[in-house]
């Protein structure tokens, strides 16, 4: 197996190669700036064999899932692949990373959800680019898990929304990839993003206890898949805050690469100072330091992403999923009923 070290420093080549031409470090880091910011003229990334709905999910908090949503999110729409962002987490991380406002009562994600709004209707432009739109999540959403519990096809919303929203869009306006940014819990908002999404990618922190209740997070989308979503997958796995200082951070990629092999992306994301100080600027790191290592490994990500996107075949129609008893209630962890014996599913 390749070394993480390596990989990372393979991941960063486009880095390198600026510094043979640049002789000075700040040099160097200019170029890379405005390789990222001039992203437009450049070769764009392609477009994905078919729209791609990822789920970003890891219930523990912390690991990089609304930082990945929000750089990938930006580095697609920048080189040209339409994108739409969702916010699923009541905390509106997402949304305050974007700079799209998510106070109480702006139009959000639980609008969408509760059926009082489309998607379309509660998408916002952002100033990233124009390629992108953000679906805000306002403190309203901490609710909507409660108020879901009773509403017919509970852990159908978002996936009905979206479909809704794609079926609606003219073709000059569908997105490429749809990335949804899901709340640190295994509760019933991931679990509308997990019937609603084709691929998972999940991003791991290059730290201690990193594998700890991955099995959990596998065992609910493999539910998911056998009851609710045949199409859900775990597609990328995305290694993240690595640390190349430590010895630690090696073996956590190593070992995450021995469980997932080529699912791992090849680029990892440094730990950068330039990453976590983004959001208190409304902005992605892509646009508040285009030439730091954090933004450029994004990039390098998202080309990866895309890359593997465009090899994809447009999708078939999957067969309907068979009936299961009150499935959710076995996802969530609730005592099982016969609710779901009456068909509730397909409705
Ligand atoms: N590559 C990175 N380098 C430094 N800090 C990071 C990096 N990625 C994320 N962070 C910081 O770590 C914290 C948790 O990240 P976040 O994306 O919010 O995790 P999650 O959405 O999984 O809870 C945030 O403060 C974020 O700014
Ligand atoms: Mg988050």
């Amino acid at each position: 197996m390749t070394d993480p070290g390596e990989r990372l420093r393979q991941s960063l080549t486009a880095d390198q190669s600026v510094g043979a031409e640049f002789d000075s470090p700040i040099a160097a880091e200019a170029m890379r700036a405005t390789r990222v910011l001039h992203a437009a003229d450049q070769e764009p990334f392609p477009a994905p064999g078919r729209i791609r709905v990822i789920t970003v999910a890891n219930q523990k908090g912390g690991v990089g899932k609304t930082t990945s949503t929000v750089n990938l999110g930006v580095a697609l729409a920048m080189y040209g692949l339409r994108t739409l962002v969702i916010d699923l987490d009541p905390q509106g991380n997402t949304s305050t990373a974007l700079g799209v406002d998510h106070t109480v009562g702006t139009p959000s994600i639980y609008d969408a959800l509760i059926g009082d709004a489309t998607l379309a209707e509660v998408a916002h432009a952002t100033t990233a680019s124009p390629h992108l739109r953000c679906v805000p999540a306002t403190i309203d959403l901490a609710g909507a898990e409660i108020e879901l519990v009773s509403v017919v096809a509970r852990e159908h919303r978002l996936r009905r929304a979206i479909e809704a929203y794609l079926r609606e869009q003219p073709p000059e306006l569908q997105p490429d990839y749809v990335l949804i940014d899901c709340p640190p819990s295994l509760g019933l908002l991931t679990l509308n993003a997990l019937v609603a999404g084709d691929e998972v990618l999940i991003p791991i922190q290059c730290e201690y206890y990193a594998l700890e209740g991955l099995g959990q997070l596998i065992s609910n989308i493999d539910l998911v898949r056998a009851h609710l979503n045949p199409g859900i997958s775990v597609s990328t796995i995305l290694l993240t805050m690595y640390d190349g200082r430590t010895k630690l951070a090696d073996q956590v990629a190593d070992e995450v690469r021995s469980h997932f092999g080529d699912l791992v992306l090849k680029a990892v994301i440094p730990r950068n100072v330039r990453v976590s100080e983004a959001p208190g600027y409304g902005q992605s790191v892509l646009t508040y330091d285009p030439g730091s290592r954090g933004s450029t490994s994004y990039v390098e990500a998202a080309r990866e992403l895309a890359e593997r996107g465009s090899r994809l075949e447009p999708r078939t129609p999957p067969p309907p999923p068979p009936p299961a008893p009150s499935v959710a209630a076995l996802v969530l962890g609730e005592p099982v009923t016969t609710r779901g014996l009456t068909g509730r599913h397909g409705s």
